[in-house]
C-alpha cells in the first residue's frame, strides 16, 4: 500500500498561500535577511526530501512555481485539473519532451489515486484544496499518514489559503523529530516539524 506523505510551510495560524504565492513571498517579508534564510533552507529540504518520487498537486499550486521549474525536474508530476483541456495548456508550458514525460494530469482524485495506488511513497505538495482532500480521517481512500511542517513562527494577515487543523484531523508532533534552522539565528524562527496520525 502506497505511503503519502505531505510536506507544507506554514505559520503560526496554518497560513499557506495568498493568491498564487506563498505569505512570505511578499516583498515585506521577503526582503528580510531571517525570511532570506528560511526560503533557502526550507526550498532545500523540499527539494532534497522530494527528488526522485512521485508528487501530487493541484493545477494552482503547479502554476505558482516560475515556469522554468515545472514541471518539477528529477520527480513525477500528478497535476489535478478538473478541466482537462488544461492537460494542452499545461504541457505548452515547455516544449522539451523530457519534460512533458514528468508531468501526468488527472481530472479526478479516484483518477489519481487509481494512477499512484501501487507506488510505495508519493509526496502531497499542495496547496488548500489537495491538502485538504489528503488529510481527511473520514473518507475511503488515499490518506496522509505523516506530514513535515516547516513551521513559521509569524502571522500573515493576509493569507487567504490555510491547511486544515493538524490535532482535530487526527495528527499529534512527534517532537523527537524537529529539526532546526540551518543558521542557528534563527532558531525559534522555524522549525522542521514532523507530525504522524495517532
Ligand atoms: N505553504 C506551502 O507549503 C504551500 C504549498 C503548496 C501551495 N501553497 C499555496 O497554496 C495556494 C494554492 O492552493 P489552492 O487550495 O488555492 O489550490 P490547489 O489545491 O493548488 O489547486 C486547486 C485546483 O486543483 C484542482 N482540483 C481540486 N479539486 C479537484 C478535484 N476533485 N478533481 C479535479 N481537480 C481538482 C482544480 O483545478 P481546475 O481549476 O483546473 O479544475 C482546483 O482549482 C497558493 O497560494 C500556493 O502558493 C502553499
Amino acid at each position: 500500500m502506497i505511503e503519502l506523505t505531505g510536506i507544507v510551510a506554514m505559520g503560526k495560524n496554518n497560513e499557506i498561500g495568498v493568491g498564487l504565492l506563498m505569505p512570505w513571498w511578499l516583498e515585506e517579508y521577503a526582503s528580510q535577511q531571517r525570511y532570506k534564510d528560511l526560503r533557502t533552507d526550507d526550498l532545500g529540504r523540499f527539494k532534497e526530501i522530494t527528488m526522485g518520487h512521485h508528487v501530487l498537486m493541484g493545477r494552482l499550486t503547479y502554476e505558482s512555481f516560475p515556469k522554468f521549474a515545472r514541471p518539477l525536474p528529477g520527480r513525477i508530476n500528478h497535476v489535478l485539473s478538473t478541466d482537462m483541456s488544461q492537460s494542452k495548456k499545461l504541457s505548452l508550458d515547455f516544449e522539451d519532451e523530457q519534460k512533458a514525460k514528468i508531468l501526468r494530469i488527472h481530472s479526478s482524485f479516484e483518477s489519481l489515486e487509481g494512477a499512484i495506488i501501487g507506488l510505495d511513497h508519493a509526496y502531497v505538495i499542495g496547496g488548500g484544496q489537495v491538502y485538504a482532500h489528503f488529510i481527511s480521517d473520514k473518507k475511503e481512500g488515499l490518506k496522509m499518514n505523516r506530514i513535515l511542517v516547516t513551521r513559521i513562527n509569524d502571522d500573515f494577515p493576509m493569507a487567504d489559503v490555510f491547511f486544515p487543523p493538524l490535532e482535530a484531523n487526527g495528527f499529534e508532533k512527534d517532537d523527537s523529530l524537529t529539526l532546526h534552522p540551518a543558521n542557528p539565528e534563527n532558531k525559534g524562527f522555524y522549525s522542521f516539524d514532523t507530525y504522524v496520525r495517532r
